[in-house]
């Protein structure tokens, strides 16, 4: 059988999407009931980080430990990859050691390319055009608390970024409607918004993106690598902070999601971060453990 790798979420069928998600949702039950099973035994994942990270090192290390398995952090200063040994020969090496890969680093080709060589599963933890692992926490997020997100309205509002890309998949695959704001200038991969075709909407005004909305989300206004334009995005982004009177525009129940970590006051008010009554960013960090356990489980094949 070919291996699977997990570069964006089209590298998976609808059916499989939906599949991983509900595993997810029964890992997150044993978790709490102490009833998990350690499937990943014997089992190696390389943690590859070009990039700094909080939620994505912790919640792969721990899900990886949590069900019998071990996991490498490797950095590019210890390793021969940040000396300039090819991706190639790195891929070749590694994956003859462990049993599966993460990686986070900056242009997608990077991951492509190690994922042509490597024996073993490749998983994208971010790079600057995608970041399918929080799309994964995300739609199982929406599905705690609402259900399906077929046929409802997402709107993303911001720059569009790696995490805008990754929504407009999850929309060509899970048939939502997206409204996405932004300015003319920041807009997300046409190429994606081509084969989106009607799902998406493209708008410069964040309220026409948010009237109708089930589910508001956003994230930084300069992600990681992009340091130096933060003045110029700042006031280029002015328009586009989601606070208590954006969400008045979406629908009476609508949610508010962000994949952190999150700067307040910029992109998103310190009030609508920590209203619980409509912000689920808690637990969308926390399904990042569940959701990348039943991906791991998935692509090693170990069975729940
Ligand atoms: N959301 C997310 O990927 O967070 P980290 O950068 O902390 O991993
Ligand atoms: N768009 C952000 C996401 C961080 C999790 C970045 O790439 O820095």
């Amino acid at each position: 059988m070919s291996i699977r790798h997990f570069l964006t979420l089209r590298d998976l069928s609808t059916a499989e999407l939906n599949s991983i998600i509900q595993s997810a949702i029964t890992m997150k039950a044993a978790h709490r009931e102490n009833t998990q099973q350690p499937i990943f035994a014997g089992k190696v994942l390389a943690m590859i980080f070009e990039k700094s990270s909080t939620r994505t090192r912790v919640s792969f290390e721990a899900g990886m430990a949590q069900l019998g398995g071990d996991s490498l952090f490797l950095s590019p200063t210890d390793t021969q990859l940040g000396r300039g040994e090819p991706i190639q020969d790195s891929a070749r090496v590694i994956s003859r050691m462990v049993d599966i890969v993460m990686i986070r680093t900056f242009g997608h080709d990077n991951i492509e390319q190690f994922a042509k060589y490597s024996a073993v599963p490749v998983i994208n933890a971010l790079t600057d055009q995608y970041h399918p692992c929080q799309l994964l926490a995300d739609i199982q997020t929406f599905v705690e608390h609402r259900g399906s997100i077929t046929g409802k309205t997402v709107a993303w509002i911001g720059d569009g970024n790696n995490m805008c890309n990754s929504w407009i998949n999850a929309a060509i695959m899970l048939n939502f409607r997206l409204n996405i704001a932004c300015p003319a200038d920041y807009q997300p991969d046409s190429t994606l918004l081509e084969e989106a075709g009607d799902s998406v909407l493209l708008t410069t005004d964040p309220v026409s993106a948010v009237t109708g909305a089930d589910l508001v989300t956003t994230d930084v206004f300069t992600s990681m690598g992009q340091e130096s334009e933060q003045d110029d995005r700042l006031s280029r982004f002015s328009r586009y902070q989601v606070n208590h009177d954006l969400m008045e525009h979406a629908e009476d129940n609508a949610l508010f999601m962000h994949c952190l970590p999150a700067h307040r006051g910029e992109e998103v008010s310190a009030e609508l971060l920590e209203d619980e009554s409509v912000s689920v960013v808690w637990d969308e960090a926390e399904n990042r453990l569940h959701a990348q356990k039943a991906l791991m489980a998935f692509l090693l094949d170990a069975s729940l």
